[in-house]
């Protein structure tokens, strides 16, 4: 069995295609699937985007994706490897989604717009990456359409993002003069010839061989020699040992709606990204290749047929061989439980899965067993680690707008907050509830489900909060002390663990220089 094991492991490869909105990560995602022939026809993957950011847009947009499961993961077979490519939310507001999804694959594709360079969310995507030693590689999409300069695009990428890069290929011309790109890996001039599948290639082992001229006209030919040539001197060598570490990112350049620098960016990937990788517990590190079961929940989607409160609860297969119809341990719940539909997601087929193997998601029907981070195994107990929650940005007060149906309120808080949709503390000292958020949607949503799947209703109040932390002391002592002079400001998480409430950013620092010994976390698992 291990060697099967093994050999399902070796084919395997778990992404995540990532980007800050527009840059092109949905059309990249297509491309990919067209030439894995997952799909046959350009859209026909759905954008998730949210064009408007109103609720109203997000629900339709999540009835109209049914239950999101279709896109939620990607898996399609190329050159004998099984794909697996993990999809995230397109909205800034779910970027808490994406960071999850972070955590169960084993390498990213960062998707960079050739005229805007690093963004916002880029950078926060790319630093949860650097969390987990997550190998990426960039893709620096529409060359189409004139942009920066590729070096300087270079020098932002590592000093924004703080990777070292290594430009596999490199262009040659921009915008409507855009000629194509070099593959300095493969070496070959890939020319630029829209609507054609792969663009036009030529081997060209040596830049200064004429032909060169002849293809791209002197000029281009000239800057090509001398950028290639400085590129190659000052960039070091593609070394998959050090990208496999995340340390050092491969670039490629292209333009996703025309097809254009995706196959070579396909195949380098098929050939270097990283097998699925080992995973954290706090009792031990998995191995994949571990005979026995191991897997972790690290998204749960709601079904939005409101007849129907079921959820699917993703889960990421670590090691051994996960089969239906066989007991596993949910270990937080100390409890058997077996699964007689668990589902697989080959594009926009659903299908039932018998058997499913490291680095495969499976689809789990969940009536409200799981949250985020639940392990499951033959029977150890394991917890998983690294999957945090940030400090939200964004705080109200929630209230209880029907005193009829508060008992549908709780729960249906208690299992929003478990499927991720927002954070909430509950202050200490008068047991109200706060909810915490990285976009203004995610308020609007929290408030749209508890009216349509439970029947709640709720109010927001404003709340002046800065900044929830997580503190941490190691003296009992010192805890007991700041908790006792804050207590207007400490409230627990949904786990029990105290979080202090900075009004602002001053009486953070303040209470962060008062209590030198006291460690305040911006994140959740420390
Ligand atoms: P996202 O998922 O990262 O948010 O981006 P998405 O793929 O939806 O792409 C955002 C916009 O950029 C789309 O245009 C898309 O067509 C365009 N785009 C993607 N790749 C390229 C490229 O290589 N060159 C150029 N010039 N444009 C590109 P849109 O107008 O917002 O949507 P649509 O109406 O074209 O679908």
């Amino acid at each position: 069995m291990s060697t099967k094991i093994a050999a399902e492991v070796n084919k395997r490869r778990t992404f995540a295609v990532v980007a800050h909105p527009d840059a092109g990560k949905t059309t990249l995602t297509e491309k990919l699937l067209l030439f894995g022939g997952a799909i046959q026809v350009a859209g026909a993957v759905k954008s998730n985007k949210i064009k408007k950011s109103t609720t109203s847009d997000f629900m339709e947009i999540e009835k109209q994706r049914g239950i999101s499961v279709a896109t939620s993961v990607m898996g399609f077979e190329y050159r004998d490897r099984q794909i697996n490519i993990l999809d995230t939310p397109g909205h800034k507001d779910f970027a808490e989604d994406t960071y999850r999804t972070l955590t169960a694959v084993d390498s990213v594709i960062v998707v960079i717009d050739v005229a805007k360079g690093v963004e916002e969310q880029t950078e926060r995507l790319v630093e949860v990456c650097r969390m987990r030693d997550t190998p990426v590689m960039v893709f620096i999409n529409k060359l189409d359409r004139v942009g920066k300069d590729g070096m300087d695009l270079l020098d932002e990428i590592e000093e924004k993002l703080k990777l070292n890069v290594c430009p596999l290929s490199w262009p040659v011309g921009m915008g409507p003069d855009f000629k194509g790109v070099y593959n300095i890996y493969e070496k070959q001039l890939n020319l630029f010839a829209p609507g054609t599948k792969y663009g036009d290639l030529t081997a060209l082992e040596d830049l200064d061989d004429p032909v060169l001229d002849k293809l791209v006209g002197e000029d281009y030919a000239e800057e090509l020699r001398e950028e290639a040539n400085m590129v190659m001197e000052v960039y070091p060598d593609f070394d998959r040992e050090a990208y496999l570490k995340g340390q050092l990112s491969p670039v490629f350049f292209g333009s996703a709606v025309n097809n254009f620098g995706v196959k070579e960016l396909l195949d380098c990937f098929v050939e270097v990204a990283p097998t699925p990788t080992g995973f954290h517990t706090e009792e031990r590190d998995i191995e994949p290749l571990e005979p026995k079961f191991t897997g972790f929940v690290f998204k749960i989607h709601a079904n939005m047929d409101p007849r129907h409160r079921d959820r699917i609860a993703f889960m990421r297969v670590c090691s051994g061989v996960f089969e239906r119809n066989t007991n596993y341990l949910h270990v937080r719940k100390n409890k058997k439980m077996k699964f007689s539909n668990p589902t697989t997601f080959m594009a926009s087929k659903k299908e039932v899965v018998e058997q499913a193997y490291p680095g495969d998601i499976v689809g789990l029907y969940d009536s409200g067993n799981f949250k985020i981070g639940d392990g499951l195994t033959e029977g150890e107990t394991l917890h998983f680690k690294g999957i945090p929650s940030f400090s939200p940005e964004l705080f109200r007060y929630i209230e209880n707008a029907n005193p009829m149906k508060s008992k549908q309120l709780a729960k249906g808080i208690d299992q929003l907050m478990d499927e991720g949709v927002a954070q909430i503390f509950t202050k200490t000292s008068n047991n109200r509830k706060i909810i915490g958020t990285v976009g203004q949607l995610q308020f609007d949503v929290l408030q749209y489900r508890l009216e349509h799947e439970y029947g709640a209703s709720c109010r927001y109040e404003p709340v002046q909060l800065h900044k929830a932390c997580w503190i941490e002391a190691e003296e009992e002592e010192q805890l007991k002390e700041f908790l006792r002079k804050k207590a207007q400001f400490i409230a627990k998480d949904k786990e029990g663990r105290y979080v202090y409430l900075a009004e602002s950013k001053w009486m953070l620092s303040t209470a962060q220089q008062d209590y030198p010994k006291i460690k305040f976390h911006f994140k959740s698992d420390f």
